[in-house]
């Protein structure tokens, strides 16, 4: 088999990022288009990015289940499923989504300006549903003002983590993404005392500091996103954004995580919504809304480069 080339999933992170959700309306020539955007991403990357060569511009494209079902049929990513809903202590609700645009690059002008051209490629055949535009924050902050990305993988680590392999040997080279939006009652937050954040989080504020197992609780946020299957700690990389409208009091996380599997990502929600044991949730949540929900297909670039619009079904990558 040919070698495959994944997508810039593992891109470093930048200074400003567009997530862009967009449905596709029925009907074969919608989906057409839809799959001459796989074709013609690359083009106006290069269009967009040699602009700003130093901007670092990239882009993701992932597909909903739905989506791939409509564009490209058999074979299919063994674990991709619509998202799974979470009702439990909070709700982590499950909304519509069947093209995911993940932009990131050094400045947002580059992010909007390939943001423009997708969404004039793509014209009528789809509606968006979602558009956020996300900046850094300080020194990688959340607005809860916390440090965030810190025990994200890197290098090698970050591609074992993301990167599908042999386990489902057709789509090599793939990706999946979940993404959320959340909005922070940041009035209700602030108001708690920062020792108090710091075990919600299980790091100290200002330094970034772990805390120690003994002052952690069960309930701290890195714990229960920490997932161990036979020994082995299960990592996703996140790139999330904070994004806000202060003329509103709009204060948001723009979660996004990358993993070779959905199921860890789908355990860490369900100890968070949950609890693990159920009960100990994530107080995080308590001033954190999820308002969106979708899980996608990241395609290898290979995988991209070869869909024609109205050609045969692509099949495997390669
Ligand atoms: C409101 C949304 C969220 C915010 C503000 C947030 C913020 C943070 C912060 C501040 C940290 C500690 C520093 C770090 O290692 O990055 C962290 C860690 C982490 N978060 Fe989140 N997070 C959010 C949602 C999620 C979700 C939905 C997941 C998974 C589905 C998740 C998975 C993780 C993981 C895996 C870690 C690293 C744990 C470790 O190994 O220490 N986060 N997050």
């Amino acid at each position: 088999m040919p070698p495959v080339a994944s997508q810039p999933v593992t891109a470093k992170h930048t200074q400003a990022a567009i997530f862009l959700v967009v449905t596709l309306k029925p009907g074969a020539e919608n989906c057409a288009t839809a799959r001459a955007m796989c074709g013609g991403l690359a083009g106006l990357l290069r269009a967009v990015g040699v602009r700003a060569p130093e901007g670092r511009l990239s882009c993701v494209m992932a597909f909903g289940s739905d989506a791939w079902d409509r564009l490209f049929g058999q074979p299919r990513p063994k674990d991709l499923h619509p998202f799974r809903e979470v009702r439990g202590h909070h709700h982590a609700v499950s909304t519509p989504g069947d093209l995911l645009f993940h932009i990131r690059a050094t400045q947002m002008d580059l992010c909007f300006e390939l943001a423009r051209h997708i969404v004039a490629g793509l014209g009528d055949a789809v509606a968006t549903t979602d558009e956020v535009h996300g900046f850094r924050y300080f020194d990688s902050r959340a607005l809860i003002g916390f440090v965030d990305g810190t025990e994200n993988p890197v290098d090698q680590d970050a591609v074992d983590a993301t990167i599908v392999g042999a386990e489902d040997p057709a789509f090599a080279g793939g990706s999946y993404v979940m993404v959320q939006k959340y909005l922070h009652d940041l009035r209700g937050w602030n108001a708690l005392p920062v020792e108090v954040q710091e075990r919600i989080i299980g790091r100290t504020k200002s330094t970034n500091i772990e805390l120690d197992d003994a002052a952690k609780p069960a309930y701290a946020h890195n714990a229960l996103t920490t997932v161990v299957e036979d020994g082995e700690e299960l990592d996703i990389l996140r790139d999330n954004m904070p994004f806000g409208d202060a003329g509103k009091g709009e204060f948001g996380t723009y979660f996004i995580g990358y993993a070779r599997s959905p199921q860890r990502m789908e355990q860490m929600l369900v100890n968070m919504f949950v609890g693990r044991p159920p009960g100990n949730y994530d107080r995080l949540l308590d001033y954190s809304r999820a308002v969106t929900g979708s899980l996608f297909f990241v395609p290898a670039a290979t995988f991209l480069d070869n869909v024609e619009a109205g050609g045969p079904v692509p099949g495997a990558p390669g």
